[in-house]
């Protein structure tokens, strides 16, 4: 979680057991745009998936956290890892929440840093912020890291209608090989409850990092009760 100046301290070094318990690392940036419920879902999902997660959460999605799901996050980056990692059951060190400005952390430097990131969901000010590599906090370093280490960086903005600048922002680092998933799920596989949108969209992305996933089925893969095709 990323947590504001001030409320950690800074330029703390972090250690970090390099066990071999965990099948691969990722990096989780959650961001202040409407949608905490994927996060949510796609954080509990790697940790069922066996993966380490170094998970950086602004001071909007904190709000945004409380506001969508009654969420209230610790502020300290270490209450945060143990609120995470009670509420997902999830191994010691296997959700890791760093501070704003936890320059010390792995995801600040291509030398450590998880070869996977995802945005999710991703402000338009994030958006923003790394299109043009500002780095100004650990989210945004960490992204630009992935981004000059030629590593897998997915964002799934939320906003509508997309202004010009989201547009060209948008357009500006798919060309540079950062996948942009909105938060925009399908209907075509009849969903009966919100659990199922939210469903649709974090199978789309567990499918986009290469994790074997059964919440929601490939298209072609599976028949709805309707004998339709349950669909991507
Ligand atoms: C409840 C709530 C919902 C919001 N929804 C969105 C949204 O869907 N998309 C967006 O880009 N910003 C949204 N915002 C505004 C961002 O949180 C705000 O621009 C913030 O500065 C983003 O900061 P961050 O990128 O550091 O998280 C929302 C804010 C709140 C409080």
């Amino acid at each position: 979680m990323l947590i504001n100046s001030g409320e950690y301290v800074q330029n703390q070094s972090v250690t970090i057991n390099n066990s071999d318990e965990f099948d691969k690392k990722i990096t989780l940036a959650i961001t202040g745009a409407s949608g905490s419920a994927y996060a949510l879902r796609l954080l509990e999902c790697l940790v069922a998936a066996n993966y380490q997660v170094y998970l950086l959460c602004s001071s909007a999605a904190r709000v945004v956290f409380d506001t969508e799901v009654g969420l209230k996050l610790p502020s300290s980056p270490d209450a945060a890892s143990q609120f995470f990692t009670e509420k997902f059951n999830a191994k010691p060190e296997q959700i890791i929440v760093f501070g704003k400005e936890q320059w010390f952390s792995p995801v600040a430097s291509g030398s450590a840093a998880p070869k996977t990131m995802v945005v999710c969901p991703c402000s338009t000010g994030t958006l923003a912020a790394i299109s043009q590599g500002m780095s100004d906090n650990l989210i945004e370093r960490a992204a630009d890291v992935v981004i000059k280490e030629r590593g897998q960086l997915i964002l799934v903005p939320r906003e509508t209608p997309f202004s010009t600048i989201h547009l060209q922002n948008m357009l500006s680092l798919s060309q540079m090989g950062v996948t942009i998933m909105p938060a925009a799920p399908g209907f075509y596989h009849q969903p009966e409850s919100i659990n199922d949108l939210i469903d649709f969209m974090v199978g789309r992305l567990l499918d986009h990092l290469n994790i074997a996933q059964s919440i929601m089925p490939r298209w072609g893969y599976q028949a709805f009760p309707s004998g339709k095709s349950k669909t991507s």
